[in-house]
């Protein structure tokens, strides 16, 4: 209590500002297991990656987590629909997410599982601590019975009309309108999702978190709580708005089981979130790392989240860690929306990349993919994936400015020098890297990855015109020194490049380094301002990017356009 106090209020005097001393355990919204790797996800992993990249830079201590969602109805609707079960769905797709992530550059300390035992019994030791401290009660109400299907309509299994906005909302969220979470009950109109057939309510027992007695709490935390804007604003809105206790129970087999309710399991948006803490035990377990130094003690907890579930990490998460006594997270950075191809995201409707599908299996770069993501607009803001968008920036930014500002200068170096030649920093030159340096470090105080990506940007332009301006291939015969003091120049430029693309461009990173004739991964990022190795031989270059041809984009964009087409029936 006292720790969890002094450490929010260092936040506050500390205005906000990340504490660059302290280790942290970043996490990522865990992944529903109902299916593969999409666009949308990779909107919050992409720059969570690189965010514990760049820490991890700059010598800060990061546990990075994540894991396979796997409860509540989005995994038994699924399972439904193939007619198999639950188990099936979600191991067949913890097994993809697991394969999948190493594919894109992502790799988490642990990537646990919600249905692991180690989180079965988090959960119900947290729910217990919520019991003991008076936040939990039970309570009987009525609930949608499908006739017809002989059985309750949880969540996804019932459709109906938005209360707050009139928009066609499902039994526990407005996915397509206003985006509250909605309690049981609340639907105007019920349908079962399944048969169509109008439900009967019948009474059941449930158990409800006291979330009214967290109003206060939310009041002075959210204000203080660091991230982005919009998951402080929208959940202090919904605060202002006025606090609904919260229905933790569903009449469901598969979940996290209550205990002496045989026909009960847990909300999965209870299971789900303290799967954060399930998956540190598991790599506390294996690497005998210490757990509750991120969710009892110093270390600070940050949460990547999509934009849609603000509500849920604002405001019942941490009303379960503080009710419970745990820490509450020091920053929630929730991400704007996805839209593919100008579209809002929609699996259903076809507005939707499969990452492995549609993109690596292609043969297209991953690096090139994470390049989008943390450039094409600020996190908070929607981010629309489009095929001839990514086209122009691959070919203009990627190839145009940053591979060729290395290929010119390692080809250059390569041919007349073949090691790399002396020369002194200029101060100009030294400048520039500085000044990218700075813009970074914004970047992460700020959650804001496109304004470092655009610095990377700007410091391979800088080097294309210095370049240009020395014209070190006309220079050659008649004043070699000064071709040689160039290219010198423009090799500690590519240097320092590779210092600060790793987090965007991990593998790219590793290229520039092999060409530059050394093996190196995560340098810290002290490493950009440091002397190159004179007389290390140079490897022979080859361009870091390929341009992608119009006839590429234009297979690529026809791809979805017929699913889009396909999917309107
Ligand atoms: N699976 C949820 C979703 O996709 C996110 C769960 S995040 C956690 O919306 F906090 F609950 F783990
Ligand atoms: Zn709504």
């Amino acid at each position: 209590m006292v720790q969890r106090c002094s450490k929010l209020k260092e936040n506050i005097e500390k205005g906000r500002k990340f504490p660059k001393d302290r280790p942290v355990l970043v996490t990522c919204g865990l992944p529903y297991v109902n299916g593969p790797c999409h666009i949308a996800h990779l909107r919050t992993y992409v720059p969570a990656d690189i965010f514990v990249r760049f820490l991890r830079k700059l010598g800060q201590d990061v546990v990075f987590i994540c894991g396979s969602d796997t409860h509540g109805t989005p995994i038994t609707v699924k399972a439904e629909e193939e007619g198999v079960t639950p188990q099936e769905i979600m191991e067949k797709y913890h097994d993809h997410f697991v394969r999948f992530f190493p594919k894109i550059g992502i790799h988490f300390a642990n990537y646990g599982s919600t249905d692991h035992p180690l989180n079965h019994k988090r959960t119900i030791q947290i729910v217990e601590a919520l019991h003991e401290n008076g936040y939990v009660y039970a309570k009987t109400l009525k609930l949608p019975y499908c006739p017809n299907c002989d059985r309750f309509l949880p969540d996804r299994y019932q459709r109906g009309i938005c209360p707050h906005c009139g928009a066609p909302a499902r039994g526990d969220e407005c996915d397509q309108g206003c985006g509250r979470y909605l309690e049981p009950g609340e639907l105007i109109d019920p349908r079962c999702n399944i048969c169509g057939s109008k439900p009967e309510m019948r009474e059941n027992r449930h158990y409800f978190l006291r979330l009214t007695a967290f109003d206060g709490f939310l009041r002075e935390y959210l204000p203080v709580m660091d991230g982005t804007d919009i998951a402080r604003n929208y959940a202090l809105k919904w605060v202002e708005s006025g606090l609904k206790d919260w229905n933790i129970t569903r009449n469901l087999d598969w979940g996290v089981k209550v205990p002496g309710e045989p026909d009960l399991v847990y909300y999965v948006w209870v299971d789900a979130p303290i799967g954060y803490i399930a998956s540190t035990e598991e790599w506390a377990e294996r690497t005998g790392g210490d757990w509750e130094y991120y969710w009892k003690g110093p270390g600070h907890l940050i949460h990547f989240i999509g934009g849609d579930i603000v509500y849920h990490h604002g405001l019942f998460w941490p009303s379960m860690l503080k009710g419970a006594d745990y820490d509450v997270p020091h920053a929630v950075v929730a991400s704007g929306m996805v839209k593919v191809e100008g579209k809002i995201f929609s699996k259903s409707r076809g507005y939707v990349i499969w990452v492995e599908e549609d993109y690596l299996d292609k043969g297209l770069d991953p690096d090139a993919l994470r390049y989008y993501v943390a450039s094409y607009t600020g996190h908070t803001r929607d981010l629309d994936f489009s095929w001839s968008t990514y086209g122009e920036k691959v070919n203009k930014e990627l190839v145009g400015t940053l591979g060729n500002f290395l290929y010119r200068t390692l080809l250059f170096a390569h041919r007349n020098y073949k090691a790399i030649p002396e020369g002194v920093v200029e101060p100009e030159v030294k400048a520039e890297v500085e000044k990218a340096i700075q813009a970074i470090r914004q970047g992460l105080d700020d959650y804001e990855f496109k304004k470092i990506s655009d610095a990377i940007l700007a410091l391979a332009t800088y080097g294309n015109r210095y370049l240009q301006s020395r014209e070190p291939w006309k220079l050659g015969k008649t004043e070699p020194e000064k071709a040689r003091q160039a290219i010198h120049n423009s090799l500690w430029l590519t240097k320092a490049l590779s210092v600060l693309i790793e987090p965007i461009l991990p593998s790219k990173a590793e290229s520039i380094w092999e060409q530059l004739g050394e093996t190196r991964k995560d340098t810290p990022l002290t490493e950009a301002l440091e002397p190159l190795k004179v007389g290390t031989p140079l490897k022979k270059p080859s361009p870091l990017f390929q341009q992608i041809p119009d006839e590429t984009i234009a297979a690529l964009s026809e791809m979805v356009a017929e699913r889009i087409e396909k999917a309107r029936g």
